[in-house]
C-alpha cells in the first residue's frame, strides 16, 4: 500500500507541474503560445511540398507511416515522410474523449502512467511492410497512449522502423526508448521535432532533418 502511494506520488508530480504551469499561463495571458504545455499544437506549417525540397526515396520497398495527432504537428511530419517515401499513411484513432480541461488532464495522466488506451482497429498491417515510420506527439514527457497501444498491438510484427516524436520542446530520448520497449524494434533512425521546426523560417533545418531520417533508405 505504501509502495503504491509512493509510486503514484512520484508519477503524478511532473503532470501536476504541467497543470500548475498551465494555470499560471491562463492567469497571465490569453494568447496561445507554442510552449508545448498548452495542449495540441496550433496549425503552423510551410505550404511548400516536401518533394520540391527533397528527392523522393525510391527502392525502399513498401513503406508505412503511422501517426497519432490531436492537432496538426505530428500529422504534418507524418505526411511529409509519407510523401518522401511513397508510403501508405495510417492515422491512429484513440477511442477516448479528450475534450476540454478534463480530457487534457486525463491525457497527461494516461501518458504518465504508461497506459495503453483503446484505439480503433488499424487499417494497415505493418507486418506487410518493409519499413515503418511511427510518429508520436509527446504528452506529459511520455509516449502518447494511443501510439503505445499501436506499438504494443504490433510488437514483434515488424522489424525495420524509424521513430519520430513531435512536441513543444521535449527531448525525444525517453520517448524513443519507450517506443523501442513497446515494439521490440531498434530503429534505424529517430528524431524529435518541436512545433517550431515546422515554422516556415525553420524550413531549411527541418528539411535537412527529414533528409537524415530517410537517408538510410536510399
Ligand atoms: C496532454 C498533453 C500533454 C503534453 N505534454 C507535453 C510535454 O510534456 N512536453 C512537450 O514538449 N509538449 C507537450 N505537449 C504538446 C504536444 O507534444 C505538442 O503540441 C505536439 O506538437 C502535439 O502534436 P499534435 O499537434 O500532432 O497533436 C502536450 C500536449 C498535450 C495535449
Amino acid at each position: 500500500m505504501r509502495t503504491t502511494n509512493v509510486f503514484f506520488t512520484t508519477a503524478l508530480i511532473p503532470f501536476a507541474l504541467i497543470v500548475a504551469c498551465l494555470l499560471a499561463g491562463c492567469a497571465t495571458s490569453k494568447v496561445q503560445k507554442p510552449d508545448g504545455l498548452s495542449g495540441p499544437s496550433p496549425a503552423v506549417r510551410s505550404d511548400a511540398s516536401i518533394v520540391q525540397a527533397l528527392e523522393p526515396v525510391t527502392g525502399a520497398g513498401r513503406v508505412l507511416v503511422v501517426y497519432f495527432s490531436q492537432g496538426n504537428a505530428t500529422r504534418a511530419v507524418a505526411e511529409d515522410l509519407a510523401a518522401l517515401t511513397g508510403a501508405d499513411l495510417e492515422a491512429i484513432v484513440e477511442l477516448k474523449n479528450r475534450a476540454g480541461f478534463f480530457g487534457f488532464m486525463g491525457a497527461g495522466m494516461d501518458a504518465t502512467m504508461g497506459t495503453a488506451t483503446p484505439i480503433a482497429g488499424p487499417f494497415y498491417n505493418p507486418a506487410r511492410y518493409d519499413v515503418v515510420f511511427v510518429c508520436t506527439p509527446v504528452w506529459a514527457w511520455h509516449l502518447c497512449p494511443p501510439v503505445r497501444s499501436w506499438l504494443r498491438m504490433y510488437s514483434g510484427k515488424f522489424v525495420k522502423a524509424a521513430f519520430v516524436t513531435v512536441s513543444g520542446d521535449t527531448e525525444p530520448d525517453k520517448i524513443v526508448a519507450a517506443m523501442i520497449e513497446e515494439s521490440g524494434v531498434e530503429p534505424f533512425a529517430s528524431d524529435g521535432f518541436s512545433e517550431r521546426d515546422l515554422y516556415p523560417e525553420n524550413r531549411d533545418s527541418y528539411v535537412a532533418r527529414l533528409a537524415a531520417l530517410v537517408e538510410p533508405l536510399r
